[in-house]
């Protein structure tokens, strides 16, 4: 029987992750430590009871060495994060804490044991891109403390798969959006501001580009990369660009409403344009984003409508 780990198990991707392990009959261990970025009653919501949880934060090494040495782990996805680009500018030590040292605490368990790890990245460590789509190999430049930690984290993962001669991948993901997606992220602010008759804020002239992509799109990329002990970098993403403009448009086309759209200061931190290159994940493996922008927020409007109050 195959044990998978996923740190970061009741969040948004995580908890989409851990689903689909245990559909596909995997045994599934999970870490998280309910960070306070959004409510502990939405990730409690999330949780699979067929996983294993283990409450207890990735900073902590010695609480990390007893979940490794109680199980025995094939495989670690690593989603573990302070997650958000604007808060991180507000507090950058504690996400350097969460997202650099808990990541260097689970590699070095990972490399003693020869433990497969693949890592979520993020599309924000190419910054402000010189072209789009984007591919690996472009410059890195960012330009938020979460994007910085997120690139040395990445760094780690280099250096202790070189070192330590084991497979580790770093995948880099583009605006994830899909059902329990994130409260502060546009895609679910905006559903449910158009359907409860609420305000749009968009920051900046909503010209922005974002290359959105569908949970389920991710997960099946991180299992393919995990199946199949993939190495190194490969972006997840649509290799689509859709403005949030043209976002709030479908999102009332799909809701049949008109958004109230209030427009406010960019946000620092926030880049102007995101679009992937996906060509090598499906290449090496086999990486085949099945959803487009609108059949991905028909799909999440359904989801939020059965499951808001
Ligand atoms: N959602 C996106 O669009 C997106 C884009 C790029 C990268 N990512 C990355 O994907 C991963 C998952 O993101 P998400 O959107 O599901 O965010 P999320 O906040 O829903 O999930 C992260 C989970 O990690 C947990 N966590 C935070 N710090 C921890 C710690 N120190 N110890 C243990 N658990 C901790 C949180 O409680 C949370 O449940 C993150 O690494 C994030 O940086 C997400």
């Amino acid at each position: 029987m195959t044990n998978y780990l996923v740190t970061g198990g009741a969040g948004f991707i995580g908890s989409n992750l851990v689903d689909e392990l245990i559909k596909r009959g995997y045994n599934v261990i999970t870490i998280d430590n309910f960070d306070d970025y959004y409510s502990e009653d939405y990730k409690l919501k999330n949780l699979n009871p067929k996983a294993k949880l283990y409450k207890g934060d990735i900073t902590n090494y010695e609480f990390l060495k007893v979940v490794f040495d109680e199980n025995k782990i094939d495989g670690v996805f690593h989603l573990a994060a302070k997650a958000g680009v604007r808060a991180s500018v507000e507090k950058p030590g504690e996400y350097f804490n969460a997202n650099v040292v808990g990541t260097a605490n689970l590699l070095k368990l990972c490399s003693e044991r020869k433990i497969k790890v693949v890592f979520a990245s993020s599309s924000s460590v190419y910054g402000e891109v010189e072209y789009i789509p984007t591919d690996e190999n472009h410059p890195k430049n960012p330009i938020s403390p979460y994007a910085l930690s997120k690139l040395h984290a990445e760094q780690l993962c280099e250096f202790y798969m070189n070192q330590y001669d084991f497979p580790v991948a770093w995948t880099r993901f583009y605006t994830v959006y899909g059902p329990r997606g994130r409260p502060d992220m546009a895609i679910a602010k905006f559903t449910k501001a158009v359907l409860k008759g609420e305000p749009i804020e968009i920051y900046g002239n909503g010209e922005q580009l974002r290359d959105f992509t569908y949970v389920s799109d991710i997960v099946q990329g991180l299992t393919k990369v995990m199946q199949l002990g993939a190495r190194g970098c490969f972006n997840l993403g649509t290799s689509q660009k859709v403005s949030v403009n043209d976002l709030v448009k479908y999102i009332e086309e799909i809701a049949n409403r008109k958004a109230n759209v209030i427009y406010t200061d960019k946000k620092e931190g926030d880049v102007s344009r995101t679009m992937a290159d996906i060509t090598k994940a499906r290449e090496l493996v086999g990486y085949n984003p099945e959803y487009t922008i609108q059949s991905g927020i028909k799909e999440y409007m359904s989801w939020f409508v059965k499951n808001s109050d």
